[in-house]
């Protein structure tokens, strides 16, 4: 029953969309367990790019099934219009199962998250706007809405009713906004009802019998470790669970199921949003890291930020999901610098500290301590084996992996499918 975890183990924009896919061919089932239209995963099959945003990035491999499980918040218009954009192109989402304990992403949820953020002045966490941390927020507080609530009508109006009490209070009298009409709510979600109702499934049930059936499954994390709400760099982080344990509670699948973590990592860092980044660059380097490595967000459209790579973050990575692989992502990026500096501890307060600091307070001043690996200038886009690459990108590699904790498994080299270099096999 080979069960596996695929995670950022950054924060987010690794690559988990290039990796989910690459597997897609040998797994039986994608399972999306946290997070929801906030992710941006590009995939390159061909010469066609699919931007996937709440779907499972199996979906567009013929044979996998794609799950959309009971941790994961859905926005219904989101989920309808990723699914005929992709009919539309000719992939078949006949196979989607989608659990009737997902939460809703409401049309209120979304105008608090931008209210909140336009609210917060500077001290704003630069979130998508996307309504993901007010339907988080709403499930924690049980006044949340669930993909099963669309079928019974009573108790839908019953729920918006007592979701809106609060808020409404709130829009008003805090914000100064229009109080939000029960009624067009609840209209607004039941029109979803029958589109959604051919994919909704008992997911739990299905995946653990395909378990028991030694069936393939992989569990496909967005976002990353470091925007993880308990162990990411709070409060600047998301509002799920992107590490190895939320596969568990987001799927319903006990810890021993899970065989193998992979977590996927880019050969240096980027990062959406405020919230700090030690080793951000803000010269020519950070600037043709973002160019050359294409470091525009998929879903908001904002350049990342950009810097060399953090090897006190990809140790912390290994611990924090019991990691057992890396992908190592766009090596192919960092071709043509002389040098290339790697953090591998920090100073705070003129001390060397080896491992990420457990309080805000310290991190947020943390400086990286670099060393120098000499880089290299072949085009290594072709490379197809380890011995293919550069002597210096196979000890930049080799480096990393020292300074990582886990084996790097595969390398990727391109975005394509087969612009990846396979080291272990993963299943
Ligand atoms: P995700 O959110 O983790 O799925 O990552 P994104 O899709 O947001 O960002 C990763 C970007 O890098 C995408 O544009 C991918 O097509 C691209 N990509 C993935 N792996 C590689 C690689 O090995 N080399 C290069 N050059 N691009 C890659
Ligand atoms: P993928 O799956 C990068 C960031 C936002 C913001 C913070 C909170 O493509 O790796 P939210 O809307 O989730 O409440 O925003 O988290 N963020 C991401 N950054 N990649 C993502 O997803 C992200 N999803 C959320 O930029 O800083
Ligand atoms: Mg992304």
């Amino acid at each position: 029953m080979p069960a596996l975890v695929l995670l950022g183990a950054q924060w987010g924009d690794e690559g988990k969309g290039k990796a989910t896919d690459l597997l897609g061919g040998s797994v039986d089932y994608v399972v999306r367990y946290q997070g929801g239209n906030n992710a941006g995963h590009t995939v390159v099959v061909g010469d066609q790019k699919y931007a996937l945003h709440l779907l499972p990035s199996g979906i567009l491999s013929p044979g996998c099934t794609p799950v959309i499980g009971n941790g994961v918040v859905v926005d219904p218009s989101v989920l309808l219009s990723e699914l005929s954009g992709l009919n539309e192109r000719g992939v078949d989402t006949s196979k989607l199962l989608l659990s009737g304990n997902a939460h809703i992403i409401t049309p209120y949820n979304v105008t608090v998250d931008k209210v909140t953020e336009r609210f917060l002045g500077k001290r704003k966490i630069g979130t998508t706007g996307r309504g993901i941390g007010p339907t988080y927020a709403d499930k924690i507080n049980r006044v949340g809405i669930r993909v099963q609530d669309l079928y019974d009508e009573s108790i839908l109006l019953q729920k918006v009713e007592a979701a809106l009490d609060v808020k409404n209070q709130l829009l008003t009298k805090l914000y100064n906004r229009r109080a939000i009409a029960v009624d067009q709510v609840v209209e607004e979600l039941l029109a979803y009802a029958e589109k959604l109702r051919p994919y909704v499934a008992d997911t739990v049930l299905v995946i653990n019998q395909a378990l028991e059936n030694d069936k393939v499954v992989l569990f496909e994390g967005g976002q990353g470790t470091l925007l993880d709400i308990d162990h990411g760099t709070y409060p600047f982080v998301t509002s799920s669970n992107p590490t190895a344990g939320g596969a568990c509670t987001g799927a319903g699948v006990g810890p021993t199921k899970i065989s193998r973590v992979i977590g996927i990592l880019k050969a240096y860092t980027t990062r959406v949003g405020a919230g700090p980044f030690p080793t951000e660059l803000f010269d020519e380097d950070g600037e043709a890291l973002r160019r050359i490595g294409g470091e525009v967000g998929v879903t908001t459209g904002r350049d990342r930020r950009c810097g060399w790579f953090d090897a006190v973050i990809a140790r912390y990575a290994t611990r924090v999901n019991g990691l057992t692989d890396f992908f190592l992502t766009k090596l192919d990026v960092l071709t043509g610098w002389e040098q290339i500096p790697v953090c591998v501890a920090y100073e705070i307060d003129g001390k060397r500290v080896e491992e990420l600091p457990y309080s805000q307070s310290d991190f947020h001043h943390a400086k990286p301590i670099y060393e120098t690996l000499p880089g290299w200038s072949e085009d290594i886009t072709k490379a197809k084996t380890f011995e293919d690459l550069p002597k210096n990108a196979q000890d930049y590699v080799k480096a990393l992996e020292e300074m990582s904790g886990a084996p790097i498994s595969a390398i990727g080299v391109g975005p394509g499918r087969d612009e990846t270099i396979q080291i272990n096999s993963f299943i």
